[in-house]
C-alpha cells in the first residue's frame, strides 16, 4: 500500500513537472528564488545598500540610457524585476554585463554581509521592493515617428491587434502576470529586446509573446515600439522633473 502510494504520488508529481513545462517552456516555472522572494518581506534599508551596485550602469535614480545599452528599472513592476533578475542571476537570461554583479558575493559585500549570514533571496526582496518605489524617467527615449505620421498609426494597430491582451492599452502590463510595464522605457533597449524574443535569443521569454510576434518584420517592428513609446506614462509613477535626483543617495 506504501509502496503504490509513493508510486502515485511520483507519477502525480512527475505529471504536473510535465504538464509546467509543457504550458510554460521554461519561461516561468515554479520554485527557485523568484518564488522564494516574492514570498520575503522585503526591508527598504537593506535595498538602497544593494541598490548601490546596481546603480553603477541603471544609475541611481534608476533611469538607465535612452541609448538602450541600460534599461530604466524605476517603477517597474515588483514582480518582473523579480523575475528578470533571478532569470539573470540563474543564468535563464543572458547578460554578461551584469551577470558578475548580480552574483551572491556582490550584493552580499555591498550590502555588508558575509556568506551564510543572510539569504541571498532575501537581499533580491529587498532590492526589488526598493526599486519598483523609484519615481521614473519623465524624458524616456521615444522612436522617431511622431503622433499622425503613417508610421504612428500602422505601430498604433499592430500594438492594438497584437499587445494589448498582454501589456494593456498604454503599456501598463500586468504585475500580478509578469508582464512588464512598457511605457516610459526606452526605445533602443525595447527594440533590442523584442528583436531578442522574436528571434529566440532571449531564453526567458514568454512562449505566447514569442509565437504573436514572429511575422513580425523589422519595419512592423519599429513601428509598433514606437508607438509604446509615445503612450503617456502613468502621472503617479513618473518624477517631478528630468532634473529630479535620488534623495537616497545624497
Ligand atoms: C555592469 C552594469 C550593470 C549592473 C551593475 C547591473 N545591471 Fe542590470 N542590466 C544591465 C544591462 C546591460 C541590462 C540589459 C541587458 C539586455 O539588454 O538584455 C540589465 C537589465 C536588468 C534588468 C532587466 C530589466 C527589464 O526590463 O527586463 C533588471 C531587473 C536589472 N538589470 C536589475 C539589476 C539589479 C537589481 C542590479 C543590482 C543588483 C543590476 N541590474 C546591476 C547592466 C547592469
Ligand atoms: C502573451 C502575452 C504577451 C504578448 C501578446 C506580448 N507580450 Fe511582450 N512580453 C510578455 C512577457 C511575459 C514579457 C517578459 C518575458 C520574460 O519574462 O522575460 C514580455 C516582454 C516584452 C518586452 C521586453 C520588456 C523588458 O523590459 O525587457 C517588450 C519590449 C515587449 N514585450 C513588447 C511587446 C510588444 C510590442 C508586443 C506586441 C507586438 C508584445 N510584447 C506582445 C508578454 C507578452
Amino acid at each position: 500500500m506504501k509502496k503504490f502510494l509513493r508510486s502515485a504520488l511520483v507519477a502525480a508529481f512527475a505529471f504536473a513537472c510535465a504538464t509546467t513545462v509543457f504550458a510554460e517552456g521554461g519561461w516561468n516555472e515554479g520554485g527557485g528564488e523568484k518564488d522564494e522572494a516574492m514570498l520575503l518581506t522585503p526591508d527598504r534599508g537593506r535595498g538602497i545598500a544593494v541598490y548601490e551596485v546596481c546603480a553603477a550602469c541603471h544609475l541611481l535614480e534608476g533611469w538607465g540610457l535612452p541609448d538602450g545599452t541600460f534599461p530604466q528599472l524605476a517603477g517597474q513592476h515588483r514582480n518582473v524585476l523579480i523575475k528578470q533578475l533571478a532569470d539573470i542571476r540563474a543564468q535563464n537570461r543572458d547578460n554578461p554585463t551584469m551577470y558578475p554583479f548580480a552574483l551572491d558575493e556582490q550584493i552580499m559585500a555591498v550590502s555588508g554581509f558575509k556568506h551564510g549570514e543572510i539569504n541571498p533571496a532575501q537581499l533580491v526582496a529587498d532590492v526589488t521592493a526598493y526599486i519598483a518605489t523609484l519615481p521614473m524617467n519623465p524624458e524616456h527615449g521615444k522612436g522617431p515617428f511622431a503622433p499622425g505620421t503613417p508610421e504612428f498609426e500602422k505601430g498604433k494597430k499592430l500594438y492594438a491587434d497584437n499587445c494589448v491582451k498582454c501589456h494593456s492599452e498604454d503599456g501598463f502590463g500586468d504585475g500580478e502576470k509578469f508582464f512588464p510595464k512598457i511605457q516610459g522605457q526606452h526605445y533602443n533597449y525595447m527594440m533590442r529586446q523584442f528583436e531578442w524574443i522574436r528571434d529566440g535569443k532571449r531564453r526567458n521569454a514568454n512562449p505566447d509573446m514569442v509565437a504573436q510576434i514572429k511575422n513580425f518584420t523589422d519595419d512592423d517592428m519599429k513601428m509598433v515600439i514606437n508607438y509604446v513609446t509615445h503612450a503617456p506614462v502613468r502621472k503617479e509613477f513618473l518624477a517631478p522633473s528630468k532634473d529630479y535626483r535620488n534623495p537616497d543617495f545624497d
